[in-house]
């Protein structure tokens, strides 16, 4: 989420984002070359405790090049729908990741606020709403997901919604703040949650039933993953958030990756060599960069058949630790064998001596629990251009390595800026390895099912 680096502001967001300035300078060319193929070595258990590092020698790296530049979306974009800001979206996936349409409806779940609250203020009035569409592309709003906003939280953030069983639709998402604090914006704290309904569809389109039980999967525990208490400590806004559900081919095991903060009191952190990396000599981090401590975290689906309330907290796969505060909305993608883990983040999260533009980042991996190494050399996969740094925002990348994302702050071209609240154009990336590229810019709001689904069990 955007917010100011106190931890609860949400006015001087953009201000905040933009006081950063640009790259602090490359130090070493990029390896672009596929990792080194040896024997295969044996698959680390994902209940191991092997957390890879996003380093600041891999940050420091990060530079803007036509291979990882959005392209400027014009002030004139497409509106979805004139009623609601629209902004973090996944789309209905069977537990192998794949979009998945109903009965040949596509489905796609997004965060929506009324469109007529200041664009900034959408986060504390979240709720998730659904769209269908026959051809992928024209979406028609169907409206909340979760019939009563819910018990849990304030509002719903981010999340995964999985269809299992048929007809079965688990939704997976982030209960934030404590039930009641709807509108409030100083209620941080975070859970992942879960529900579970029915997807119906006929010839005039999708409805959903259901999602009258709602129940805590995890919460932080302190030792893996920051309590909010402990994040009091320090200056920065706190995470836990985020589910992504997924079934490992590997093992055939049900996972969420979430975005956390390294457990711990804020500031009790030091920079370990493993998270500073091979910077240059005179590379100086400086001492806030402890307060920094972004993880993509992930958890076991232990209850069984079609019950998805028990999960057990695994060790982190990849921290961030001195380098960025927030590794929002992770999830993965399986290419050619190799686990491909994405994450989006902000220039404005970065720990101070590090920098990067706001985007997708990304890992690869030889398995879900591994030693990931960052794309391209820095882990920057799409950044916003350098006009218009807060341009779009949130990019999912689905098996297809088609990319959505929802458009955030434009420049108007006279000072000033249009908010977007819609779907960005879908941009299209290439794999080969540990390298990535933009290969294609595709229409607006693009995000087509790669299997139907026509009610018949799936898990
Ligand atoms: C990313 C994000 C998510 C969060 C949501 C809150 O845009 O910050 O991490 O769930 O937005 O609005």
């Amino acid at each position: 989420m955007r917010s100011s680096l106190v931890r609860y502001g949400v006015a001087a967001l953009a201000a905040a984002a933009m006081v950063l300035t640009a790259a602090t300078g490359a130090t070493a060319a990029p390896p672009t070359d596929k990792p080194a193929k040896g024997p295969p070595a044996p698959a680390a258990d994902p209940a191991d405790d092997l957390t890879a590092n996003w380093t600041r020698e891999q940050a420091l790296r990060i530079q803007r090049d036509a291979t990882n530049t959005k392209p400027e979306i014009p002030p004139t974009f497409p509106v979805m729908t004139d009623e609601l800001w629209i902004w973090d979206t996944w789309p209905l996936t069977d537990l192998d990741m794949n979009p998945v349409s109903y009965k040949g409806w596509h489905v796609i779940f997004s965060l929506t606020a009324p469109r007529d609250i200041f664009f900034g203020d959408r986060h504390w009035v979240a709720r998730i709403g659904y769209f269908y569409s026959r051809d992928g592309q024209d979406w028609t709003y169907g409206g909340d997901l979760h019939p009563e906003i819910t018990p849990l939280g304030g509002r719903e953030w981010a999340g995964s919604a999985v269809l299992t069983n048929g007809n079965q639709l688990q939704s997976f998402y982030t209960a934030s703040g404590e039930p009641g604090s709807f509108g409030q914006d100083d209620d941080p704290v975070q859970r992942l949650a879960q529900s579970a309904g029915r997807i119906k569809a006929d010839k005039n389109g999708v409805s959903f039933s259901g999602f009258t039980e709602h129940e805590v999967i995890a919460e932080a525990d302190g030792e893996m993953y920051q309590t909010l208490e402990q994040s009091e400590a320090g200056p920065i806004i706190y995470a836990f958030r985020d589910p992504f559900v997924f079934r490992d081919p590997a093992d055939g095991q049900v996972y969420a990756l979430f975005e956390g903060n390294n457990g711990g009191v804020a500031g009790s952190h030091t920079c370990d060599p493993a998270e500073i990396g091979d910077v240059p000599a005179d590379h100086v981090v400086p001492e806030d960069a402890r307060y920094y401590t972004g993880n993509i975290g992930l958890m076991e689906l232990t209850s069984t058949g079609q019950d998805y309330s028990e999960w057990d907290l695994l060790p982190p796969v990849l921290s961030a630790e001195c380098v960025n505060q927030q590794t929002e909305r992770p999830h993965l993608v399986i290419h050619d064998g190799q686990y491909y883990l994405w994450t989006i983040s902000h220039e404005f999260t970065f720990a101070p001596g590090v920098t990067g533009p706001d985007g997708l980042y990304g890992f690869v991996g030889d398995s879900l629990r591994s030693d990931y190494q960052a794309l391209n050399g820095s882990g920057l996969v799409l950044g916003n251009p350098e006009d218009a740094p807060l341009q779009n925002y949130s990019d999912y990348v689905m098996p297809n390595l088609l990319v959505e994302s929802f458009i955030d702050t434009v420049p108007d071209g006279q000072g000033g800026v249009v908010y977007g609240g819609t779907l960005a154009p879908t941009l299209q990336i290439d794999l080969d390895g540990a390298s990535s590229a933009l290969v294609a810019e595709l229409d607006y709001g693009y995000i087509p099912a790669t299997r139907n689904v026509a009610g018949k069990p799936i898990r």
